[in-house]
């Protein structure tokens, strides 16, 4: 089943379209990694995705339903089932980890007891094994694991659909191993459907059951990770097949 279906889908800022009249399915319980160079409106799409940006034309279903962004019954539905990492969205350094991830569960949920709060944050914490560093700031955490920290705010509400934006960028490779590992423990394990944008070629031909290429405007590639090397396609085989490349993020 698809959990996300995008029809005639433009997006962008004001009169600027980034993206035109796209047209992909996301199935449920894979990894679809969303995928293209600098600028080509992978983050763009991702917040529209996440009821962040409204579609400058077009829109997409989730769940089977069409989502409205004129209905605040409707973004509050898509927000309750999806978990969002940003590309730059870092921790809050004012703030414990703890009350980082608790975040997400004060703002939907402002009438939870606090008991709940905190099982809620230490669920999150533990799928990111980090169940011990709850009292500690960002200030005192490394890169890989404020991106952690991160992840566990994007889980606290027990999502659906998990949105990231370079979850590994600026990550030594083992560390963005580790990282993509738990991505895939979140689709095995907890049966999510993840959403990633990434430049890292060895993160896609890892984690990657889907793949929608975005280039010049438009979608150049949406199907299966695995067809992509039968492609004869000359920007998809230029894009994907400089493998052994540590690549720009
Ligand atoms: N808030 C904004 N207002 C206006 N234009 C924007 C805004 N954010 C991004 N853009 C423009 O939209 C286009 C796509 O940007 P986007 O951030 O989606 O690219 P990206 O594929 O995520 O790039 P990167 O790999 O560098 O993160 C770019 O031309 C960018 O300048
Ligand atoms: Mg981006």
């Amino acid at each position: 089943m698809d959990i996300i279906t995008a029809r005639d889908l433009t997006v962008g800022y004001g009169r600027t379209e980034v993206l035109r009249d796209l047209a992909f399915a996301i199935p449920e319980g894979l990894i679809t990694a969303v995928v293209g160079v600098s600028g080509s409106g992978k983050s763009t799409l991702l917040k529209t995705l996440a009821g962040l940006l409204p579609p400058l034309g077009g829109g997409f279903e989730f769940a089977g339903s069409p989502v409205d962004y004129r209905s605040e019954a409707s973004l509050g539905r898509l927000y309750a089932r999806i978990g969002v990492l940003y590309q730059d969205g870092a921790l809050l350094n004012g703030l414990s980890l703890y009350e980082n991830v608790a975040l997400p569960v004060r703002m939907h949920y402002p009438e939870l007891p606090e008991a709940v709060v905190r099982d809620m944050v230490h669920a999150g914490l533990a799928q990111v094994e980090m169940a011990g560093s709850a009292e500690k700031f960002p200030s005192e955490l490394s890169g890989g694991m404020r991106k952690r920290g991160a992840l566990a705010r994007a889980l606290v509400l027990d999502p659906h659909v998990v949105f990231c934006d370079e979850p590994s960028s600026g990550l030594d490779p083992i560390t963005s191993r580790l990282l993509d590992d738990l991505l895939l423990r979140l689709k095995e394990s907890f049966k999510m459907t993840l959403v990633v944008v990434t430049h890292e070629l060895r993160s896609i031909e890892r984690v990657a059951d889907r793949v929608l290429l975005l280039n010049d405007g438009g979608l150049r590639y949406a199907g299966d990770y695995a067809d992509l090397a039968a492609s004869d396609d000359g920007f998809i085989r230029t894009f994907f097949l400089r493998k052994g490349h540590h690549d720009d993020a």
